[in-house]
């Protein structure tokens, strides 16, 4: 089967051209300014073609936990323009063993068997005493493990400096600096527990999970790092982008996009770990990101339910859905002309694609797999969470209007999203290409 997508601008990191989209199966065949034949077209018309999204920082909550489940994950996820995504091992049980990451693989395939499924990895989950799985999941060091170790499944290893959702969290450092030595890429929850626990009866979030704790945690990683690659998770200030020059950055919507503020309107449905800023955080951090500082967009989307949310102060999980607004969110800035459509392309598909080495992803070129999204930019839409697909039910952007929705999602090839209207087309598990 082969489908022609013509007439459309088609975005890529190098710039925007008028092309035509040849795909042949499930991946691309020619970008093209002819007409060639194809058994099928789509006429794009007026329309932005981008890569499909790669979200490398989802929580879909299986196996074992409420809010999310990868039926309704890859919904959310293919209408909002994603393709893959990266799943975090905080699960119960967490992912900590190669024989739990094969089983969470069966899982999502069994979940998803009568639906579409989005393109997926997982991260895996690192403990203070799993340090031997790691070149057992494939990401032993170069330092030596890798010939010795197994097939890589996982995208990589993730540390929970300070404790968040689930029980994940490695405090010791020597515990660290064994991890940052054994594993090639290594994803970091970068907040000190030391801190944290330093401030545990102050009044609210922001002030117990304060900047500090942050950057006290990127000074610790300084110290302990080895040879792999690190990547710092939600950074929410331009001080903390700054100490973690070395490593790769991630910014998250939310802190790109709301503030502290919101706590007093939505309550503890704003309550996310790192917490939502000052108003002076949130704008040094698109200082950064339009400096070119910032290499990942991750949604971080942790969904808890309704009820969760609702429950005294205290015990309330920190977290909030995102998947399925990242793309309008960062869409409708560059559509006003605030940051130029191929940096928003960059961080939100190339760079996650090529950091954690997804083979085929990440781009909108000849021998690269066909996941693409058309976007219509006039139509304007009012986020409401009835719309969206989260199985949590609620957003915390209710109410903002925004450009920047995908019309049509391909997958693999083939049409896994037109119109609000869901196929059974399928993604399946990323290949490495390292
Ligand atoms: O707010 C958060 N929620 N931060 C995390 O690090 C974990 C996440 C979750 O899984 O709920
Ligand atoms: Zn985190
Ligand atoms: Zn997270």
């Amino acid at each position: 089967m082969s489908l022609l997508i013509k007439n459309g601008t088609v975005v890529t990191e190098g710039g925007m051209q008028r092309a035509n989209i040849l795909i042949r199966g499930r991946r691309i065949a020619a970008l093209t300014s002819s007409e060639p034949n194809s058994d099928r077209v789509i006429d794009a018309e007026g329309m932005l073609v981008i890569p499909g999204v790669v979200d490398p920082h989802v929580h879909f909550r299986q196996p074992g936990m409420e809010g999310e489940d990868w039926v309704t994950g890859s919904m959310s996820a293919l209408a909002g323009g994603v393709t893959t995504v990266l799943d975090m091992p905080n699960t119960r049980p967490p992912a900590t063993t190669k024989a739990l990451l094969e089983e969470k693989q069966q899982l999502v395939e069994l979940q998803t068997a009568s639906s579409a499924l989005v393109n997926y990895g997982f991260h895996f989950g690192a403990t203070s005493s799993n340090v031997g799985e790691i070149s057992a999941v494939g990401l032993g060091s170069a330092e030596g493990e890798v010939s010795g170790g197994g097939r890589r499944i996982a995208a990589s290893v993730k540390v929970f400096m300070g404790s968040s959702t689930g029980d994940l969290l490695v405090e010791d450092p020597s515990a660290l600096r064994g991890i940052l030595g054994a594993s090639r890429l290594t994803t970091v929850h970068a907040e000190d527990e030391a801190v944290i626990r330093e401030r545990c009866d102050q009044p609210d979030h922001l002030s117990r999970r304060p900047k500090e704790a942050a950057l006290s945690a990127i000074r610790k990683l300084l110290q302990c790092r080895g040879r792999g690659g690190v990547y710092v998770c939600h950074l929410t200030s331009a001080e903390e982008i700054q100490l973690a020059e070395q490593f790769y950055r991630e910014a998250t919507p939310h802190h790109l996009f709301l503030t502290d503020d919101l706590m007093k309107k939505i309550g503890n449905f704003a309550k996310v770990n790192p917490p939502l800023r000052s108003e002076s955080d949130r704008r040094s951090l698109w200082e950064s990101l339009l400096e070119g500082r910032i290499d990942c967009i991750g949604s971080d989307h942790a969904p808890h339910t309704r009820l969760s949310k609702e429950g005294a102060s205290g015990a309330v999980p920190s977290g909030m859905p995102g998947v399925e607004t990242s793309l309008p969110l960062l869409l409708d800035r560059s559509l006003r002309g605030e940051i130029a459509l191929e940096r928003v392309i960059s961080m939100m598909c190339l760079n996650p694609a090529s950091i954690f080495g997804l083979r085929g992803k990440g781009r909108i070129a000849p021998g690269y797999d066909a996941d693409i999204v058309l976007i219509d930019p006039k139509e304007e839409r009012t986020v409401r969470a009835d719309r969206l697909h989260y199985k949590c039910g609620w957003t915390p952007y209710e109410g903002l209007r925004l450009r920047g929705w995908p019309k049509i999602t391909i997958l693999n090839g083939a049409e896994a999203y037109v119109d609000g209207v869901f196929t059974k087309a399928r993604g399946g598990h990323v290949k490495y290409a390292f």
